[in-house]
């Protein structure tokens, strides 16, 4: 029985998110340069894409470049962003032709001029598509998305649109940047860092946490197979005991 039959479809998570990390260890184990990491790092995500697509995933979030990543040395961001362009120019037919729709979050009017005009007109050309969201996180932080959040809900109050005491959880989740999203319930993160690293973090407070020691440009379709089976195994409690999750099954 192969690996991805031993996935159950019925119990699918419908949204999964990854820190794709540990391209640059890979490329320095190699005597190469970061960049050629990230490069490689291009064929991990479409490979991941099409498996997710494949068996029937809804939602894949990939943090590509966080609000940190900035720090980074001006030519490794400057390579990282002139590979995201050429990455979306390149495969916005492969997404069309899957009836997979590109979509973004993060602080998107950051990103150079080039970049946001590819990522939107790839955005609406695969506007339509309905197999799977692929969304990727570009000069995003779950901080920075708190942040701009809040300001949007207390630039309501102070309009009058929004009274306070009707500020819940939902009306935080549905004024984020994954508004209409549902929350990941798989994250997983490569190179043998636990942390969450700033990303997704009110969305994931229920996420199960998958690590795996690969590092991403080694990261292929079995490896996506084996965190499902391994989050397949699990039991999600959300804060209630066995018994009762027993019970409603
Ligand atoms: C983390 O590895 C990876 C990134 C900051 C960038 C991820 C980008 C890609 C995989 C390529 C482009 C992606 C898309 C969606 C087109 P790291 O550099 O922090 O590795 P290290 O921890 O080994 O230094």
């Amino acid at each position: 029985m192969s690996l991805k039959d031993k996935i159950d479809i019925k119990n699918l998570p419908q949204h999964i998110a990854i820190i794709m990390d540990g391209n640059g260890r890979w490329a320095k184990m190699r005597g190469k340069h970061r960049v050629f990491g990230h490069e490689q790092g291009v064929i991990s995500v479409r490979e991941t894409a099409e498996a997710a697509a494949e068996i029937g995933v809804k939602f894949l979030t990939l943090y590509a470049f966080s609000t940190e990543n900035w720090k980074r040395p001006a030519t490794e961001v400057e390579a990282l962003m002139k590979l995201l362009v050429q990455t979306i120019h390149q495969e916005t037919k492969t997404l069309t032709d899957n009836d997979i729709r590109l979509k973004a979050i993060g602080d998107l009017d950051s990103l150079d001029e080039n970049c946001r005009k590819e990522l939107i007109e790839a955005m609406n050309t695969t506007a339509s598509n309905k197999r799977m969201d692929l969304v990727l996180a570009l000069s995003y932080s779950g901080r920075w998305e708190l942040t701009e959040t809040f300001k949007a809900l207390a630039n309501k109050v102070r309009s009058g649109i929004l009274n306070p005491d009707d500020i819940t959880q939902e009306v935080i989740s549905n004024n984020l940047n994954t508004a209409g999203m549902p929350e990941p319930e798989l994250l997983i993160r490569t190179s043998g860092e636990c942390r969450i690293s700033n990303f997704l973090i009110w969305q994931s407070a229920y996420t199960e946490l998958y690590f795996t020691s690969k590092l991403w440009p080694d990261f292929r379709k079995e490896d996506l197979y084996e965190a499902i089976i391994d989050y397949q195994q699990r039991e999600r409690r959300f804060g209630k005991v066995s018994e009762q999750i027993k019970s409603c099954r």
